[in-house]
């Protein structure tokens, strides 16, 4: 046994980033779409830059047109994570693709995802919980629709509220009222910040948004006093060490910042992102964690509680998976 084979624990997942690029291929061929120019000639998503990486996952999405693609999609997903030893995962979904914003039509794709997930959980062992997220680069009155939606179908399931896409548009504060509506029905938050926009982000992030966990945050290791505000808040980090370095974050795990955030107690957790664009997997993860910096069982053991501690789903869900 390795650590790579324990148990763990994933809460930063975007569903349509964890779709494998045969995936897409297939439903692609299927409705007669040619999305040729998304794929290398071996078959990986092709993108040079963070912005291109937005730009081919919005078009690979397109192929996901109704509940029934989110349905299969759910399925090889949680097929795929359980197999990385993942027992419990929060994904991030966007009305924006499932159904643009309107409320009939993401509810009837969520009964779908969430039919998927209990077909999965009875036959791979693997828990999901949702995260609506609304898209920073689609502006905050597209983003009022996707909190409508996250107010409208919060509970058990969907149990928290998030942003992702491009940090170089608009403010966070910006999208204060979405945020405020997914608080106000009971929704947990998180935003994407400190990836690519710098310690700041994150500082409006925590302070403008009120967001408990921070997706990525890893640039907080430029300010010092922010990395103790952290730690006194409590703020988790969603870090996704690989993804960071395909998009060329850092250049490797070596130069990676998430040692010594830990070190420094500032609370990480490690996620995949978009496993198949960065080719990547939560084994792998940990693998390359411990080739880096020698973690341990031990230390994947306190990873793994401190994302059980911070995941957004109830205490009976929690004792469950533990
Ligand atoms: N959406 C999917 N992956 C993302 C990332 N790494 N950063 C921002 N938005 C994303
Ligand atoms: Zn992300």
């Amino acid at each position: 046994m390795t650590v790579a084979d324990l148990s763990k624990i994933e809460l930063h997942l975007h569903h349509e980033g964890a779709a494998p690029p045969a995936f897409i291929r297939q439903l692609a061929h299927e409705k007669k779409m040619d999305l040729s120019g998304i794929f290398r000639e071996d078959g990986s998503y092709d993108f040079r830059d963070f912005t291109h990486f937005l730009s081919v996952y919005e078009a690979a999405s397109e192929v996901l047109t109704g509940p029934e693609e989110f349905r299969r999609l759910t399925l090889a997903i949680l097929e795929e994570s359980a197999a990385n030893g993942v027992v419990y995962t929060e994904s991030f979904l966007s009305p924006d693709f499932c159904g643009g914003g309107d409320m009939a039509a993401w509810k009837d794709y969520l009964a779908a995802i969430q039919e998927a997930a209990e077909e999965a959980e009875t036959r791979f062992g693997i828990t999901l919980r949702g995260i609506v997220t609304c898209v920073r680069h689609f502006g905050a009155e597209t983003a009022k629709k996707a909190a409508r939606c996250a107010a409208d179908t919060a509970g058990d399931w969907i149990v928290g509220f998030g942003m992702g896409g491009n940090e170089g548009m608009y403010e966070q504060g910006d999208f204060a009222w979405s945020f405020d509506c997914a608080r106000e029905a009971g929704l947990r938050l998180t935003t994407h910040a400190g990836e690519f926009g710098g310690p700041e982000s994150v500082r409006d992030a925590v302070r403008t948004l009120g967001v408990e966990r921070i997706g990525h945050g890893v640039r907080v290791i430029e300010d010092a006093d922010l990395m103790h505000e952290l730690v006194d808040r409590g703020t988790v980090l969603e870090v996704c060490p690989g993804s960071n370095v395909v998009l060329g974050v850092y250049p490797d795990f070596a130069s990676h910042p998430i040692a010594r955030l830990r070190d420094a107690g500032v609370a990480v957790t490690v996620s995949t992102d978009d496993p198949p664009f960065f080719h990547t997997t939560m084994r792998r993860e940990y693998e390359m964690l411990n080739r880096a910096f020698g973690w341990d069982a031990n230390d994947f053991a306190a990873l793994n509680a401190t994302a059980l501690a911070a995941a957004f789903c109830d205490d009976v869900t929690r004792e469950r998976v533990q």
